[in-house]
């Protein structure tokens, strides 16, 4: 099927992945300086999750910033001009704006034609607008998109709950796609979960507030609580159905766990990537992990992941890629791609 066949409406265009790009805060916050603040030791946060520092936007630096900057990377990447893209899709659950940070994003990208909107599911953001983005492309309706993932959870965290602020950090990844033939089609699968019986594991709760209005009215002013996570059931939850999950995606897809060449989890826990890998019988070390440097940011870690292996020569063109977001919601999502993009081509 040609260009032009996708453009007079027929279904099926393949979707490649042709570039990726991030960008990261300036200030780095390490264990040793947390420790500073609650109870917990680097041995403590190491060993239980593998994570040694984090990087945390300071004063100045706006999350839409860090995202445009991600999305120029991955567009520069790509070789691409801005004003071709068609969609900028922004997953986030920390956006500076709630009416919706991806038009700033566009901005100041200057994709100045292009449709921008977020999407928020949580630490699964990246994965299920990969998704989505890739459904315009594959329908014809569009041929370039960019799909960004930032978060800023640093706002969010009770920065004095030793149970939750170890664990995230802030950060802005990219993936730039496009459509083409479908024999070259480099979104293999894809499979997508919600579970909202399950949501109170983990959530960003709205504040309840209750106020006078006027006379015989109320109002509920906004805000929002810090994070609140049970770790052990969002634990459980990762190790069990994600790689139920990806094992569902690679029978459907017919592929072999052998044949996968990268496993690119959401970054949340080393011990959750080691027992994901284990149980579906992927050696760990194909099983990618930087939490260390970066700890957990939300919707931008897929991204992050990718944008560093490929930039590092570990992913190269034509590489098989098992990945997998889960989060809040309860959400879970995992998708077969190849990589098609360049590698450490000067951004
Ligand atoms: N430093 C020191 N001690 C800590 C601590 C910290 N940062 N956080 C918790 N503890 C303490 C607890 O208070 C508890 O002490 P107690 O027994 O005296 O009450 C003890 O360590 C064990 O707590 P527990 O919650 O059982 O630890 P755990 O082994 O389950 O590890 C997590 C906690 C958060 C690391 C782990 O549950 C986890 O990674 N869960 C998944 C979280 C996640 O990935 N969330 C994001 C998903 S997108």
């Amino acid at each position: 099927m040609s260009l032009g066949a996708i453009k007079s409406g027929l279904p099926l265009a393949g979707v490649a992945l042709r570039g990726c790009g991030s960008a990261l805060p300036s200030q780095s916050l390490s264990n040793d300086q947390l420790s500073g603040r609650v109870d917990t030791s680097d041995e403590w946060i190491r060993s239980r999750t593998g994570i040694r520092r984090r990087r945390v936007l300071g004063a100045g630096e706006p999350l839409q910033g860090l995202a445009a900057a991600a999305g120029r990377a991955a567009i520069a990447h790509a070789g691409w001009s801005a004003d071709s893209l068609d969609l900028v899709l922004v997953a986030t659950s920390s956006p500076d704006d709630l009416f919706g940070m991806a038009p700033a994003v566009q901005a100041g990208i200057g994709a100045d034609r292009a449709v921008a909107f977020d999407l928020t599911a949580a630490c699964s953001g990246f994965l299920f607008a990969l998704v989505t983005a890739a459904q315009y492309l594959r329908s014809g309706a569009m041929r370039r998109a960019l799909v960004v993932g930032a978060d800023q959870l640093s706002s969010w965290v009770d920065w004095d709950d030793r149970r939750t602020c170890v664990l995230f950090g802030d950060g802005a990844a990219a993936i730039a796609i496009e459509a083409c033939e479908p024999e070259q089609d480099g979104l293999c699968g894809f499979r997508m979960r919600s579970d909202g019986r399950r949501g109170a594991v983990l959530q960003l709760p709205r504040q309840s507030g209750d106020e006078p209005l006027v006379a015989g009215a109320r109002w509920q002013p906004g805000g929002f609580s810090p994070i609140h996570m049970n770790g052990q059931e969002v634990y459980k939850f990762a190790v069990r159905d994600v790689p139920a999950l990806l094992r569902e995606l690679l029978e459907e897809t017919g592929t072999d766990a052998a044949s996968v060449d990268w496993l690119v989890l959401h970054q949340a826990n080393q011990r959750i990537l080691d027992a994901v890998a284990e149980r579906l019988g992927i050696p760990t070390d194909r099983a990618l992990s930087n939490l260390a440097e970066y700890g957990n940011t939300s919707a931008a870690t897929i991204p992050l992941m990718l944008d560093e292996a490929v930039r590092d020569g570990r992913i190269r063109s034509g590489h098989l890629i098992a990945s997998a977001g889960f989060g809040a919601g309860l959400s879970w999502g995992a998708a077969l791609m190849r990589w098609q993009g360049p590698g450490n081509v000067p951004a």
